[in-house]
């Protein structure tokens, strides 16, 4: 379920004084401490706001894909997630189910599952049957497709029965005949459609007969409908949650699943390409078995479909348990892996190996591909390899593709890298102590910046609003400092909540879209980032403040070698964040404001460079009355943005902001 809370007639009368109380004028003199005071000069712009903010970023992290994003329904399709029981597989009525090694679909899927039916099954139908990823989606008057590889035993009589039931096996909500399996491999293909049922999650899917003989089966696959009816696609729900963000780029395919725990466990493109049942899928270094039916060829249509630039990472001889490669020969191999991936994104269909294959899999058009990542994390690797390792791709890259921009992952000296990526994960007074930063950063000659990955890390499984404040104060920084910081992406950007366990659906805290089976939320955070991309403006306007409100802010102890270090010293915090943008064409003026405090904070407010303000304007909030209030599956819509009119706006007007609060003010200045 997508949560939105749309503002009634009735509540739209109200809002006005509830959302934010303005008042027109400056405060009157007095021996009150003087208010806070935030100055726009709209006649100075300072730059240009980067068309790239605001990305996506996540990877195969917290079922992510498999179990969120990607379609399919059935855990463990393919049986290869454990190599000695076909897990998340269970037999029905009298059946066994076996792994069988000697018996593969194909190189690829280099095993099968077993099924042995037994005379008594005439009796009572048997089977396997998979619970899904914590579940299966059912919903009323909806098609499924079901497909498998099957062979039989010489003797089998078929048929097979393909339904979908409830967990407790007393509904079957829909069910289909299979009938014509051989000695040889066949693949079959079932729609079973629901009827007007309630839309429930504890079910299974069977497969079932009353026949004795023994079955294998291999990719056994169940698809809902998907976004825009891609093939293969992806979830609708999550995919509006995402298109709702309006995002730029896709940072893809990671994070640690590019460089994956070992060499052999990175995202080896050409093994996610072409046909699902010629994909070995792989281990994700997140502990779980990724079939790669979520592979290179759906990264780049997730971005078609979301409007987005893919911005591609290449692994860079680079793993997570620390094996790298030095630069030169023996690195060569996985930078013409890197070239030949390029290619298959933008390579032409007729005259290139990979664009043709890229054809193949259903796209002719090449991609428009602009920025290239040479690998994840690398300042993680203390050998120095770094520095030759990039060279060796920027040349290579650089000679085939001189119009590529080349993102580094660590500082380099060997090369002039066209833009750096930085990660930041926080807690929210960390990032508030950082929110300015960026301000500091020399204009010249400094590296452009890509911020990759950050989050304010507080709440799980998805952020709180602590969590959104201390986002949405870093986003001011990086909004008014995107001549600099011209890309940027929150990471993770999902998880399934199903288990939230030690081993469960959940490897990584704070993200910022939470699902199960059937429903999904955004975070507080996530509406924050909303807010700030549905109001980013061209132009960045130079702002001023002064008598902002601070705290003081203990450090926690830190350890170093498992020694817990004595306290830092306490830090000044600022609690009230902003930052200001213009829409050119509509001269529409964005202005943020973060009130991290916890009661409301009244702010003088003057607009310089304008002849005039209009009265009515516009007030987006987003508010709640804790810092650990929060969404849930169970209250989707705890903490979403309230839009109201505002009046009273002029070249100087107070407002006062409500505790714990984000604010966008949208503001019509000629
Ligand atoms: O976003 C989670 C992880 O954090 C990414 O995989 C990695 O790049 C970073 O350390």
């Amino acid at each position: 379920m997508h949560a939105t809370k749309s503002l009634t007639r009735a509540m739209l009368a109200m809002t006005p004084a509830i959302l934010l109380a303005v008042f027109p004028g400056t405060t009157a003199a007095g021996a009150a401490p003087p208010l806070p005071l935030l100055h726009i000069d709209a006649s100075q712009v300072t730059g240009q706001v980067s068309p790239l903010h605001y990305g996506l970023m996540t990877e195969e992290i917290n079922y992510s894909y498999e179990g969120g994003l990607y379609g399919e329904l059935l855990r463990n399709r393919t049986f290869k997630a454990v190599t000695n029981e076909a897990k998340y597989w269970r037999a029905t009525g009298p059946a066994t189910i076996a792994l069988d090694p000697a018996t593969p679909l194909n190189e690829a899927l280099n095993v099968s599952l077993q099924l042995i039916v037994p005379a008594t099954a005439d009796n009572a139908p048997a089977g396997l049957a998979n619970d899904g990823y914590w579940g299966i989606p059912i919903r009323p008057q909806t098609s499924y497709h079901a497909s498998f590889y099957a062979k039989a035993a010489p003797g089998f009589a078929g048929p097979l029965t393909v339904a979908l039931a409830s967990a407790d096996g007393r509904t079957t909500f829909a069910h289909a005949e299979v009938s014509g399996l051989t000695g040889d491999w066949k693949k079959f293909d079932v729609t079973l459609t629901t009827k007007n049922v309630p839309p429930s999650k504890d079910n299974q899917f069977t497969i079932t007969t009353t026949a004795p003989g023994t079955i294998w089966f291999q990719q056994v696959s169940l698809f809902p409908p998907t976004f825009a009816g891609r093939a293969n696609g992806s979830r609708p729900d999550l995919m509006q949650l995402m298109a709702d963000l309006q995002p730029k780029f896709l940072r893809f395919p990671g994070g640690n699943y590019l460089e994956g725990d070992y060499f052999n466990e990175r995202f080896d493109w050409k093994k996610t390409v072409g046909p699902l049942e010629q994909r070995p899928g792989h281990r994700s270094p997140w502990k779980y078995w990724s079939t790669d039916g979520f592979g290179l060829p759906e990264f780049l249509g997730w971005c078609e479909d979301l409007h987005m630039e893919p911005v591609l990472a290449v692994f860079a001889g680079y793993a997570l348990k620390k094996d790298y490669l030095t630069a030169g020969p023996a690195l060569e191999p996985y930078v013409q892996e890197a070239l030949e991936e390029i290619e298959y994104v933008t390579g032409d269909a007729a005259t290139t190996k990979w664009g043709a294959q890229r054809a193949k899999d259903g796209h002719p058009a090449p991609f428009r591909l602009r920025y290239v990542e040479i690998g994840n994390e690398d300042w993680f690797d203390r050998s120095g390899s770094y520095d030759g390792r990039f060279a060796q791709f920027y040349d290579a890259i650089k000679a085939k593709y001189p119009q590529l921009q080349l993102i580094a992952t660590a500082k380099v000296k060997s090369r002039v890298a066209d833009l750096l990526d930085e990660h930041y994960y926080r807690s929210q007074e960390e990032m508030e102590l950082h929110a300015l930063d960026y301000d500091k950063y020399s204009r010249t000659n400094h590296t452009k910046i890509f911020c990759g990955e950050w989050a304010t890390r507080v709440g799980s499984p998805t952020p709180n609003m602590a969590g959104a404040l201390g986002d949405a104060a870093w986003m001011t920084g990086m909004e008014r400092n995107s001549d600099l910081v011209v890309m940027q992406c929150y990471a993770p950007l999902f998880v399934n909540v199903s288990d939230l366990r030690e081993g469960g659906s959940m490897q990584w805290k704070t993200d910022l879209i939470g699902y199960d089976a059937l429903n999904s939320f955004g975070s507080p955070a996530y509406y924050a980032q909303k807010m700030f991309s549905a109001s980013r403006g061209d132009q960045i306007l130079a702002t001023s403040s002064r008598d902002i409100p601070q705290q003081t802010w203990q450090p926690p102890a830190r350890k170093r070698n498992g020694v817990l270090q004595p306290l830092p010293p306490p830090q000044q915090l600022q609690k009230l964040f902003f930052s200001a943008t213009r829409d050119h064409q509509s001269g529409k003026i964005f202005l943020k404001i973060v009130n991290s405090l916890g009661t409301p904070q009244p702010v003088e407010i003057e607009l310089t460079g304008v002849q005039s303000v209009a009265d009515a304007g516009q007030a987006t909030v987003l508010q709640a009355s804790r810092l650990d209030d929060t969404n849930s599956l169970q209250d989707p819509a705890k903490i979403v943005p309230l839009t109201a009119p505002i009046q009273n706006l002029d070249k100087n007007f107070r407002c006062t902001f409500p505790a714990y609060s984000i604010t966008v003010l949208e503001i019509t200045a000629k």
